[in-house]
């Protein structure tokens, strides 16, 4: 089956504009802290390039990626460690960047890894959240847009690997493209 992206979800002027609230958000929450974004590979990407942009603090980076198995626009739940961080976050202030949440399992597994880490605190920040398909619960300290349930692609969101670098938020359609 061939899929394309179609309809326009999230424009990238919204997306701007929503990314620079969101980084005024964690200014005045960790104000005179420095916190270490975690960014989850690969989706995360271009949200954690813009997301550290717009917020005018002392912040590091690191990175870790998780697999989860299934099909390829419904994961299954089984989350794995695939890259680690590359340091400890034994009392620093966490903050998770993720691209969307669908069930919740990535992120709460995130979280419940994280969490055993010891760090100072630790937050999540998510640029799309599918509520109406979250079959865990978690807690959302930061959010982009909450969407429907679509399958979506564009802006560090992929389909089989493709379309990461969509400047937009698309609907994944099926069928080849027009
Ligand atoms: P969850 O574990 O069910 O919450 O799924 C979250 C992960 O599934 C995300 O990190 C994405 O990698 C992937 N995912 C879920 N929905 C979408 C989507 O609409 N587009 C692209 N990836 C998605
Ligand atoms: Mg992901």
């Amino acid at each position: 089956m061939d899929h394309h992206p179609g309809r326009v979800l999230i424009s990238p002027d919204e997306i701007t504009a929503r990314v620079g609230e969101l980084g005024e958000a964690i200014r005045h929450d960790y104000a005179g802290r420095a916190p270490l974004l975690v960014g989850v590979l690969k989706g995360a990407l271009t949200f954690m390039a813009d997301l550290i942009r717009a917020t005018p603090l002392p912040v590091s980076l690191d990175f870790m990626s998780v697999s989860s198995y299934g099909s390829s626009t419904r994961s299954s739940g089984v989350v794995r460690l695939s890259f680690d961080l590359s340091v400890s976050i034994e009392g620093r202030d966490v903050i998770i960047v993720e691209d969307i949440i669908d069930s919740g399992r990535t992120i709460s597994y995130l979280r419940r890894n994280l969490a055993t880490r010891h760090p100072r605190s630790l937050a999540l920040c998510v640029l799309l959240d599918k509520v109406a398909r979250r079959e865990v619960e978690v807690t959302v300290d930061y959010i982009g847009f909450v969407i429907p349930d679509e399958f979506v692609v564009g802006y560090g969101l992929d389909h089989d690997g493709l379309y990461r670098n969509l400047p937009h938020i698309a609907v994944l359609e099926r069928g080849p493209a027009l």
